[in-house]
């Protein structure tokens, strides 16, 4: 017989744990979900009307079911001791130290939180890992969690990695693709699948759940992200000998994704991916690689994240080669900090670089982006390369209020991320306030070039020459 979850608590209230587990709870109203995390600000926040991440469709489905089978605190203890099942959704960072810094991912979050659920678990538990891992961590997790099970309880681990997208998380999450459970190939390790898969039927189509074994599952989703980003390199890798040739990226994506073989999505070309996970999870996949002694493996994943930091680079270069050969002094609008629209998350956002590159450069730097705020801003482009002295960075960086307030008296725009109202801006109005010759840099090829260069303006976008 399957086990029937009625209690679930998720370990991480970030970016996955909170809008999956909303979800859940919203489909699944006759089961509780507790949320939990350790950081108290960010539980405060899911508990106030002003939710801690942005994203589309999340405050109806939180506010719909807060408080009466949704929760969030961060009585750990409590929720992990009355769940059935417990999803791990914690962050698994790129080491900063220690071996594989930098390719690694940092496991210390995923130990704790697997150490804390065998020493306060008073009954058995399906234990549920969410965040993205290196393949076989779930062996770890199992041997922690054996170690500490006994005759009245046993733990049972299950690999389910998390397919969503910020930006469209919710959508994901209520219509996916497909939902990944692994499990170990036992009598138990099957009861427990079907325990997890049951809960996910309550709103997903059973054929698109797939069971594998756990070693499986997460290298599914390490590779998913590396091919997805490969695409997003591979364009990108395009886009400059469309630049040297007079070819047009758009137009080699749409004839190219035409090709039912190859498929029209995720080629857009663009000043390169960021986000938390492409890039950790490649260099993940890469050390891994690297520690089974495949070294060609590891070199051809790992041109995938040299490629995007050379478009973000190549694409600073055209700027300032643009701009006269220097932007000392020059004032430069970004429009866009967030790295993809619909999201508040600046994690490896290229615009970042961007920023950090300019500051170096000496130019001035207005940024506004309608999710991202002040105070995030300043501490991404607080460090080494630039300074970590706000007051300092303040000197050369002000976040306004709108895309106009950005671009008066600037020398050029650049359009770092892709909102949809860049779209819509009054860019006659925009072209008066800024200083002449007007420039703007597409960074994301989402603006009409030919009405823009009928105004006044001078157009340079990514994939396409200027001769
Ligand atoms: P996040 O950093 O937004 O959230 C993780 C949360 O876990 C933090 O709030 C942290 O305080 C909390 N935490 C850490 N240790 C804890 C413990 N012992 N007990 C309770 N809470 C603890 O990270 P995010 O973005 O939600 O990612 C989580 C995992 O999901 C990562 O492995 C990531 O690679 C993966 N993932 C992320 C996606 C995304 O779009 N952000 C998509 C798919 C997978």
């Amino acid at each position: 017989m399957t086990t029937q979850v009625k209690k679930i608590c998720c370990l991480g209230a970030g970016y996955v744990g909170g809008p999956t587990c909303a979800v859940i709870a919203y489909k699944c109203p006759h089961i509780q979900v507790t949320i939990v995390d350790v950081n108290e600000t960010r539980i405060n926040a899911w508990n106030s009307d002003n939710l801690p991440i942005y994203e589309p469709g999340l405050d109806k489905v939180v506010f719909d079911r807060r408080g009466k089978n949704l929760f969030f605190t961060t009585e750990v203890e409590k929720a992990i001791n009355e769940a059935d099942l417990i999803f791990v959704s914690v962050n698994t960072p790129t080491k900063k130290a220690g071996m594989g810094a930098g390719y690694a991912a940092d496991l210390a979050y995923i130990e704790s939180a697997t150490r804390q659920i065998a020493e306060v678990a008073r009954s058995s538990k399906i234990v549920v890992e969410k965040s993205t891992v290196p393949c076989r961590t779930a062996e770890s997790m199992r041997t922690i969690l054996e170690a500490n099970s006994h005759d009245d309880i046993r733990f049972d681990i299950l690999s389910n990695p998390e397919f969503l997208a910020e930006g469209t998380a919710i959508n994901d999450l209520l219509y996916p693709d497909r939902v990944l459970i692994g499990g170990l190939q036992t009598p138990e390790g099957y009861k427990a699948q079907q325990a997890l898969a049951k809960i996910y039927e309550q709103w997903v189509p059973k054929d698109k759940i797939i069971t594998t074994n756990l070693w499986s599952s997460e290298l599914s989703k390490l590779a998913a992200n590396a091919l997805l980003a490969q695409r997003i390199s591979s364009i990108n890798a395009l886009s400059a000998i469309c630049e040297a040739t007079g070819a047009d990226i758009d137009e080699v994506a749409y004839a190219c994704g035409r090709d039912s073989r190859i498929g029209p999505r995720f080629l857009k070309a663009s000043v390169g991916f960021g986000g938390s996970c492409f890039q950790k999870d490649i260099l993940n996949l890469v050390y891994l690689s690297e520690q089974l002694n495949l070294p060609e493996v590891a070199a051809y994943w790992k041109q995938v994240v040299d490629l995007n930091e050379y478009q973000k680079k190549r694409f600073v270069s055209r700027i300032i080669k643009t701009l006269f050969n220097t932007i000392t002094n020059k004032r430069i609008a970004v429009l866009g900090f967030a790295f993809k629209k619909d999201t508040g998350d600046t994690r490896e956002s290229a615009a970042i670089t961007l920023c950090k590159d300019f500051i170096q450069e000496n130019a001035h730097v207005n940024i506004y982006d309608p999710k991202v705020s002040e105070q995030q801003i300043f501490y991404d482009l607080s460090g080494p390369e630039v300074t970590y002295d706000i007051k300092d960075l303040k000197k050369r960086v002000t976040v306004v209020q709108s895309a106009y307030e950005a671009s008066a008296n600037a020398d050029a725009i650049v359009v770092a991320t892709e909102w949809d109202e860049f779209k819509e801006l009054d860019f006659e109005r925009i072209y008066k306030s800024m200083n002449k010759p007007a420039f703007i840099f597409d960074g994301r090829l989402i603006l009409d070039a030919e009405k823009l260069k009928s105004i006044g303006f001078r157009v340079h976008t990514i994939g396409r020459a200027n001769f």
